[in-house]
């Protein structure tokens, strides 16, 4: 979705301006644009289409050493250039005249009565943006200073927000706000950068200061002063992010999608680096918060996240239920707020997010908060909202995840729920020997991975057949059902093929009638207790003309057209390896049709709007 960069210090601002909008276009987005103040006054450049569209149309000199820049995706307006941000507002009454140009990320809810009043009050409006009526209220505040215009702007507004603002009446600062939208500053040597997600900023430092909602602060080359709504100083000191700019580098790979699919084996053995506690068989999860009482204390376990996150927490419930025998469920975060949700004292509530800035997911562990329940959260981005907002939890250390279609941090949520899964058994009655056999389980998956990942010449023969097929299936059961509902939504984020996922027990109650050669099916069939029933929905599909791709164990026989083989895992645990082929299946399919892959179309990497 947007995003925000800013600089301020002793450097041409342009081409950092320009280098930050580059690394935020993961997050999808429709036009770009950029104001930078120079000696000669300040110039906006706004294009419509990607940064490099924006690149082309700047002036051969934009010199200037502090500027605003943002990747926008159309929310009140279509893309168009008007609509692109810097959204401006001039003041000409003053002498000489001045203007104030904002960035913004974030939905203003007001934005229509806003923009009533002041075309009411003879403003004449040039775009369809809410943004626009920010620019103009803060132009035309009774104020002494910008801090003070921006903050009795943000009273009137209600909704979320991110903003950067630069006034040319106030050349020396850049005054920034957060209200539900991620915000952050990076802190070099006599300069400052600002922007929403840290991926902008590494190149340039690794100290950064993460707003918090409701904090505002004025920026400048020497550093940055943080207040809140009503003017108060707030102390906070830079921390240190991890992430390097390499991990952002495509390197040899053709996409990020499929870098990230092959990265898995290293990234899960950083992530279970001194996690795994052999003597006792056991998760060592000191983020939780949460001692052994207080593990023991919950009845209930309720996982909440959105997507392909959800589903994860799908296959986190039967998880916990399989080893710790709590009862468990997932649901969608976008819809827990709304049902005015029962939040239980013995419940543990867990938030599940790889970005951590995922506005439904954000939102429903306010609404746990709030009416006093526990959440912990399985969060990838360090610092990112839900991380500091959940009471304790366990970070996911997949590195950045750049594709939009998400895939190590899907298997590295599954590994994160195992942890905790076996965390939550063992000071229950998961057996030493039980918890022993899941933790060699653990450790063997790096490698494991591994060795699927280097096999996938079935898995291009099987995503060529299936990338022209206009509709499939993906079915499972039991354990195997979340890894079917994640494959199909890989295979549709990227492909653009409906893909629909069914447990196999229910095909027989409706949609077998669909089966045809036209209609293929990705079976998900682990060799389990459940293989029997597995094998004879399989036949009733064969018998009916459908071609089967089976995604299964060694040695188990199928009825299949296709059969890709993974090694075994502990039961528990195979629908992680089961996985990772059906993110291999929709690269491949999407490769075969030509498709974009890193950036499919009408999707953003991390949705911070509801
Ligand atoms: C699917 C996908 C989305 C996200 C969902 C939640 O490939 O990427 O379904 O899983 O938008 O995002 P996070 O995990 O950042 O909260």
């Amino acid at each position: 979705m947007c995003g925000i960069v800013g600089y301020i210090g002793g450097q041409a601002a342009t081409p950092i301006l320009i280098d930050g909008l580059t690394q935020l276009e993961y997050r999808g987005y429709d036009s770009a644009g950029i104001a930078v103040l120079g000696p000669t006054g300040a110039r906006r450049v706004r294009s419509v289409g990607r940064v490099r569209e924006l690149e082309a149309a700047l002036p051969k000199r934009l010199a200037g050493k502090v500027g605003i820049g943002h990747t926008r995706w159309a929310t009140h307006g279509a893309p168009s250039e008007a609509n692109a941000h810097p959204q401006a507002a001039d003041r000409s009454t003053d002498a000489p005249p001045t203007t104030v140009f904002v960035v913004h990320n974030g939905i203003i809810d007001n934005a229509r009565a806003l923009r009533a009043a002041l075309e009411a009050d003879g403003v004449e409006l040039t775009s369809d943006t809410d943004t626009e009526a920010i620019a103009h209220l803060i132009a035309r505040a009774d104020a002494d200073t910008l801090e003070e215009a921006v903050l009795a702007t943000i009273a009137r507004l209600t909704g979320t927000y991110a903003l950067a603002v630069l006034d040319t009446a106030h050349p020396d600062r850049i005054v920034v706000a957060r209200n539900g939208s991620p915000l952050i500053l990076g802190v070099g040597d006599r300069e400052m950068f600002i922007a929403s997600d840290a991926s902008a900023v590494v190149r340039h430092t690794s100290q950064v200061v993460h707003l918090d909602d409701g904090e505002c602060a004025t920026v400048t080359a020497g550093g940055f002063h943080l207040f809140t709504a009503d003017a108060q100083h707030v102390g906070k000191a830079a921390t240190t992010i991890t992430m390097t700019a390499d991990e952002l580098e495509l390197g040899d790979h053709q996409h990020f999608m499929l870098k990230e699919i092959l990265e898995q084996p290293q990234s899960l053995e950083r992530m279970l680096t001194g996690r795994l506690d052999e003597r006792f068989a056991t998760a060592r999860l000191d983020g939780l918060n949460l001692d052994p009482q207080a593990l023991r204390r919950f009845r209930r376990v309720k996982i909440l996240g959105c997507g392909s996150a959800y589903y994860m927490g799908q296959l986190g419930a039967q998880l916990i239920e399989d080893l710790a025998r709590v009862p468990a469920d997932a649901e969608p975060a976008s819809e827990f707020r709304y049902r005015n949700p029962i939040i239980e004292p013995e419940t543990l509530y867990v938030a599940v997010s790889q970005s951590g800035e995922t506005a439904d997911t954000a939102f429903a562990v306010q609404e746990v908060k709030r009416k006093g329940g526990t959440i912990v959260g399985l969060v990838n981005v360090v610092g990112s909202t839900i991380a500091r907002e959940v009471d304790g939890g366990i970070y996911l250390h997949a590195g950045p995840e750049v594709a939009v279609a998400s895939t190590k941090a899907n298997t590295h949520m599954a590994v994160g729920f195992a942890l905790l899964a076996l965390a939550l058994g063992r000071v229950r009655d998961l057996s030493i020997t039980d918890g022993t056999r899941i933790v060699k389980a653990l450790k063997e998956l790096p490698r494991q991975i591994g060795e699927i990942v280097a096999d996938g010449d079935k898995v291009v023969e099987a995503a060529e057949l299936l990338a022209h097929a206009p509709s499939l299936f993906f079915v499972g059961r039991v354990r195997g059902y979340p890894t079917a509902r994640e494959g199909a939504q890989k295979f549709k984020e990227i492909s653009y093929r409906h893909a629909e996922a069914y447990q196999t027990s229910e095909l027989k109650h409706g949609p077998l009638a669909l089966i045809s050669p036209e209609l293929p099916t990705v079976a998900i069939v682990p060799d389990d207790e459940l293989l029997d029933r597995n094998i004879g929905a399989l036949h009733e599909i064969s018998a009916r003309g459908g071609e089967i791709i089976a995604i299964t164990h060694d040695g188990v026989e199928l009825d299949a057209r296709l059969t890709i083989t993974v090694p075994r895992s502990a039961p528990e645990l195979d629908p992680i390896l089961l996985m990772i082929p059906t993110q291999l299946l929709a690269y491949h399919a999407a490769l075969a049709l030509g498709e974009n892959i890193d950036k499919p179309r009408n999707l953003a990497k991390s949705v911070t709007v509801e």
